[in-house]
């Protein structure tokens, strides 16, 4: 049957890819309640569209650290890609670049950043844990920065890695015949066993639990790519993260697979707006699955959103075309939303587009008898 909807790539994924596999990309951490927040805040916030509005022409386009791209609708980075598609990174990357948006690479992708380079013209973003070991950290930037990547997304909200059950009980590991591409060379490519998850165990040896502002600094020092740090959730991080010379915020609880019970993204994402006062522009990730989520996002003053899980499944269900379609499906969505409530281009959506529930009570949608 004809797929309509970015949803339902998950349970085509479900189905096509091994256990282990599915259950971590799908996992939260924990309760999980983080994980269905992020998807059910959204469906609080609702609309107060303008009509009789000229909506013959919807520009969508806009720019990012200086970069034009299509649309407001970005990569986000998710790791070790080719457990769903033999293609993995190049099909995602391709796919990015047909679509005329950023694509961010993972640090722990199966492919390299120079291999992700080779498919051909694209902006792309590179995603940074950093090791405890710096020179690896070093190296794998300027070698980002050699193979033309234009930003730094540095996540800053993994010092360990978030207790995903499911990934304990299936002793997630890499699979063999894969390696996490960009550390194959310094012998930090693969994933040893545990008698948990292999993913956990791997963090705990070589991710850096004693990162904090003055890296932020030093990272600056090795590099003049801009640096975004992604994993920000709170006005106070905000400030300091815009006082270490962050060029951007992405308001992100990493899919849910970190802390959980922090509010979803989407709750957290006007203060962090606010807090930012335009000095950075500020983005968002985390459950956004329809063009109505991108248009929220974007009322609530973000500058653009990132898409995470829709990748993986829908490289897992179609390859290339999969992630084509899932970027087409949340274009077309998105410009529909913008047709219905009155908006032309992204500087018309405003936050009297839409209401939420912190919103004073008498713009609130009168209750129902
Ligand atoms: C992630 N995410 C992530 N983030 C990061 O900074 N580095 C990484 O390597 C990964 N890997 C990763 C793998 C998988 C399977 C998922 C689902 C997520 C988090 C990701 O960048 C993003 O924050 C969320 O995925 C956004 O939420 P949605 O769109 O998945 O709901």
């Amino acid at each position: 049957m004809e797929v309509t909807n970015v949803t339902e790539y998950q349970a085509i994924a479900k189905e096509k890819l091994p256990k282990m596999v599915y259950d971590y990309y799908a996992s939260g951490a924990e309760d999980q309640w983080t994980l269905e927040e992020n998807r059910n805040a959204f469906s609080r916030i609702l609309f107060r569209p303008r009509i009789l509005i000229d909506v013959s022409k919807i520009d969508m386009t806009t720019t990012i650290l200086g970069f034009k791209i299509s649309m407001p609708i970005m990569l986000a980075p998710t790791a070790m890609q080719k457990m769903a598609h033999p293609e993995g990174e190049y099909a995602t990357a391709r796919a990015a670049s047909a679509a005329g948006t950023i694509m961010t690479l993972s640090s722990w992708a199966t492919s390299s950043v120079e291999e992700v380079a080779s498919t051909g013209p694209g902006i792309r973003f590179f995603q940074l844990y950093v090791y405890k070991d710096r020179n690896v950290v070093a190296q794998l930037v300027r070698r980002a920065e050699r193979a033309g990547f234009k930003a730094i997304a540095l996540t800053v909200d993994t010092p360990r890695l978030g207790r995903r059950e499911a990934d304990i009980k299936n002793r997630f590991t890499l699979p063999p015949f894969l390696t996490l591409k960009n550390f194959e060379g310094l012998d930090l490519g693969k994933m040893d066993e545990a008698n948990d998850s292999g993913l956990a165990s791997y963090v705990a040896g070589q991710i850096d639990r004693t990162l904090s502002w003055k890296d932020v600094k030093w990272l600056q020092t090795i590099t003049s790519m801009p640096i975004l740090v992604k994993g920000v959730i709170t006005a106070e991080d905000t400030r300091l993260a815009i006082q270490a010379g962050a060029a951007g915020i992405i308001v992100s609880n990493h899919g849910a697979r970190q802390l959980d019970y922090v509010p979803a993204t989407i709750m957290a994402l006007e203060e962090v707006v606010k807090a930012a006062q335009g000095r950075v522009p500020v983005f968002l990730d985390g459950g956004v699955r329809r063009g109505t989520d991108v248009f929220k996002a974007l009322a609530l003053g973000a500058s653009g959103i990132f898409i995470g899980r829709p990748v993986v499944f829908s490289l897992a269900a179609e390859g290339e075309a999969g992630v084509r379609k899932v970027l087409q499906m949340l274009r077309d969505e998105f410009e529909l939303t913008m047709a219905l409530s009155g908006c032309t281009s992204l500087k018309e959506i405003t936050r009297n587009h839409i209401v939420t529930e912190w919103d004073a009570p008498r713009s609130r949608p009168a209750p129902r008898l």
